[in-house]
């Protein structure tokens, strides 16, 4: 059933071409301009108006929440918060009528993301869903939702289920955008297109997993890692320090590249592995002098770049190359090669990477 990979993350990982394809499947047509989410069409004026969104979930679907955010407020420019379900359910969050929650969640069991969404309905929210499994306890309390449709995921470490909650999240924002009027027709469009690329893309950079296997094996001795990003990739950052701590057991923090001067840069020395995700977007230059100040400290720099990027080449002591896209679609290619990191530095380890100690795939204890 592993499909002759040695674990179900692996073979999840090298799925993702295909979930992702699946998670677009009949909602996407860029030639016609077609783009549809059936779930989202009863709630689709409630939506338009609602004075703010609130996204709740748990570890990498609140990750993705990230990710939403910023293609919502950007593109379809309305308030997002962003929000742990467990945090949001015990601290008397001010919720009005026809607010609009979404709620994430791969299992669709993950017991404080439930709670959240009762909580947020008994104040008169409206809850749409976000979720994999077909039928479970989420898409049954919300009000509608759209199913990611990332087939079943068996290992512990989420990976093609987040790929797949970020297509569905970018779509639902791009067709809010559409209907509010906020998006032009020329981003509209672009967008479209770059999301059908999307597949072959990932399929690239998984072809590329030698190198990045070569990589994890220089520095499956570390016993921290930071993982920096901006903009659209801090999410990544966040998920890439999540996946390697949860299956590698190596101590490891993401942060926004900015935030590193009010702190972590103390952590720096020629021990600290520091992953930037610094892809060519409008932060390009700004994480281009945090690379050269962990440089300057002798951090031992891993960039995930875009192709054919010679600067930041001539900086880290490793690169890692991916496809070019829209910045608001990078997540869910810069996202790839820090599953394939985690994975291989966990396998070296010994570590029981679809089941890391401690951990079960679905959550249902508060
Ligand atoms: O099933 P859910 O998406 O609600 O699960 C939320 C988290 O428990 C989950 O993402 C967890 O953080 C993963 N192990 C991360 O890889």
């Amino acid at each position: 059933e592993k499909g002759g990979y040695e674990h179900f993350m692996l073979k999840e990982i090298f799925e993702q071409p295909r979930s992702v394809h699946d998670s677009m499947r009949g909602r996407v047509n860029s030639a016609t301009g077609h783009l549809l989410l059936g779930g989202l069409r009863e709630y689709l004026n409630k939506m338009i108006h609602a004075r703010r969104i609130i996204i709740i979930g748990c570890g990498t679907s609140w990750h993705a929440g990230l990710v939403a955010e910023y293609i919502f407020e950007e593109f379809a420019r309305v308030p997002v918060e962003v929000e742990y379900a467990s945090e949001f359910r015990y601290r008397n969050p001010i919720i009005n009528e026809g607010d609009v929650v979404i709620a994430i969640s791969q299992s669709g069991e993950t017991a404080d993301t439930l709670a959240a969404i009762e909580l947020a309905k008994s104040k008169g929210a409206i809850i749409f869903g976000v979720c994999n499994v077909v039928g479970s306890s989420i898409p049954r309390a919300t009000h509608a939702g759209a199913y990611t449709h990332a087939g079943p995921e068996i290992g512990v470490a989420s990976t093609k289920a987040f790929t797949a909650q970020v297509v569905v999240l970018t779509m639902m924002g791009i067709i809010l955008a559409k209907a509010k009027g906020t998006i032009s027709e020329t981003d509209y469009r672009k967008l479209l297109v770059e999301l059908e690329t999307i597949p072959e893309k990932i399929e690239k950079i998984l072809s590329n997993h030698k190198q990045i296997e070569y990589i994890s094996d220089l520095f499956k001795e570390a016993r921290n890692f930071l993982f920096l990003g901006r903009g659209y990739n801090f999410p990544v950052a966040l998920e890439g320090a999540l996946k390697l701590k949860e299956i590698s057991y190596i101590h490891a923090e993401g942060y926004p590249a900015a935030e590193m001067k009010h702190g972590p840069i103390a952590l720096i020395d020629e021990e600290m592995p520091v992953v930037f995700i610094a892809t060519k977007d409008s932060s390009y230059e700004k994480i281009v002098s945090n690379i050269q100040e962990v440089r300057a400290r002798k951090g031992r720099v891993i960039a995930v770049v875009t192709e054919n990027d010679k600067l930041i080449s001539q900086m880290a002591e490793f690169i890692i190359e991916i496809p070019h896209t829209h910045e608001a679609l990078m997540p869910l290619l810069s996202v790839i090669p820090l599953q394939l990191l985690s994975y291989y530095i966990a396998v070296m380890r010994g570590c029981n990477v679809d089941q890391p100690r401690n951990l079960a795939k679905s959550v249902t204890v508060e």
